[in-house]
């Protein structure tokens, strides 16, 4: 099968088991909305994956299975020529997905009680996971300097200090800012970390997704000490659209936590990847990267789009460095998130994220994905022009 890249397909995803399309809130007089909340693609993943599956399906036996050797060559290929990170087959752990490994670490290195830090606004599952897992919930809110959000360095590390802090949720790049932080940012939040004994989870599922100019630098990747202290998780399903098919993984460098992990993992009863993700996972680092740069460039246009058509009015873009997920300043509008999210629903027939959602800094934004063909996404924003 020959692949034939082409973002501007609109496809059906309605009564596919979508979330994103099927779960319309149940908001009375809404008609046929465009989604753009959760944080997955409206484009078919690359062709080899269909193909994989095909092969899958046709020998139809689904027996146990196992994470081959060309499996982790591959992922290793991938991190390797992307992002220059040599990872070591033995420090590769694969789980369903990046926030099961994140439960599971958190169980595996604090305590019923400890505190864990986040930075606010940030994916709201971190929070749940904090606090479904009993632990105590602490936020250093980023700040915005008039152009971008930063970590503001001393509240981050007051917080700590004050709370004993045990763990930091790193989220790298940053959803739902859209920030890639620098070398110097990343190397900071590592220095304090490590002087507190705080472990760093620094959650890369965003990082292929880096726009012109920026650069992307696992936070593991930048001295010997920051990786004995830190977990990353990544995966390929941002990248390749496959977070139905649930695959993701763990990079442990330091022997003792990875232990620590692998048993918290094997405490859930989670054995192996399903033979579909195991093969998808490999067709697309063995063969998925020419249309991933060609998707890239596409997201970028996307977002350049969403800049100039939001230009000079009452919404504003974030600047956006990476994911594809852009951050709306919706405050001229002047009402809270719940009603710029019924506006948005009920009137320009457009459905996106709230920003309260987010948590501290989120009130008076809204979350746009602009992973759609670009005419939806030039429909979508004509639909919110006319009602701001
Ligand atoms: C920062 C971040 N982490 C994790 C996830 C979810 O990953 P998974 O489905 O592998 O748990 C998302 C999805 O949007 C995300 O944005």
């Amino acid at each position: 099968m020959k692949e034939t890249i082409n973002f501007n397909i609109i496809h059906n995803r309605k009564n596919t088991g979508s979330v994103k399309y099927d779960f319309i809130p149940k908001v009375p007089n809404i008609k046929d909305v465009i989604p753009m909340w959760v944080a997955d693609m409206d484009f078919k993943s690359p062709v080899a994956v269909e193909q994989a599956l095909q092969k899958v399906a046709k020998h139809n036996i689904y027996g146990y299975t196992y994470i081959d050797d060309e499996y982790l060559s591959l992922l290793q290929n991938w991190y390797k020529s992307r992002m220059s990170w040599n990872i070591k087959k033995e420090e590769i752990l694969s789980i369903p997905s990046v926030m099961f490994g994140i439960s599971a670490t958190i169980r595996a290195l604090t305590k019923v009680g400890d505190s864990i830090l986040v930075s606010q606004p940030v994916y709201y599952p971190f929070m749940d996971i904090v606090k479904d897992n009993d632990r105590k919930l602490v936020v250093s809110p980023l700040v915005f300097n008039g152009k971008k959000y930063e970590i503001d360095f001393k509240d981050f590390e007051i917080k700590i200090k004050q709370n004993k802090v045990k763990m930091y949720i790193l989220c790298s790049p940053h959803n739902p800012v859209s920030r890639v932080w620098t070398k110097q940012e990343l190397l900071s939040i590592a220095k304090i970390c490590i002087k507190h004994n705080v472990i760093i989870v620094s959650d890369e599922i965003h990082s292929d997704f880096v726009y012109e100019n920026y650069k992307h630098y696992p936070v593991c990747t930048l001295s010997k000490k920051i990786a004995e202290n830190t977990i990353t998780a990544i995966a390929p399903t941002k990248t390749f659209n496959l977070a139905g098919l649930q695959a993701a993984h763990l990079v442990i460098q330091n022997k003792k936590i990875r232990e620590k992990v692998i048993k918290s993992v094997n405490a859930t009863g989670f054995h192996v990847l399903t033979k579909p993700a195991i093969e998808a996972v490999k067709a697309v680092y063995r063969d998925g990267e020419t249309w991933f740069n060609e998707l890239l460039k596409y997201l970028q246009q996307n977002r350049d789009i969403l800049v100039k058509e939001f230009s000079g009015t009452k919404v504003s873009v974030q600047d956006m460095e990476g994911t594809y997920l852009a951050w709306l300043n919706c405050k001229q509008l002047n009402l809270s998130c719940g009603d710029i999210e019924k506006l948005f629903l009920k009137k320009a027939d457009v459905w996106l994220h709230k920003g309260s959602t987010f948590g501290i800094g989120g009130e008076g934004y809204m979350r746009l994905n602009l992973a759609c063909p670009q005419q939806t996404l030039k429909k979508a924003i004509k639909q919110i022009k006319q009602v701001i």
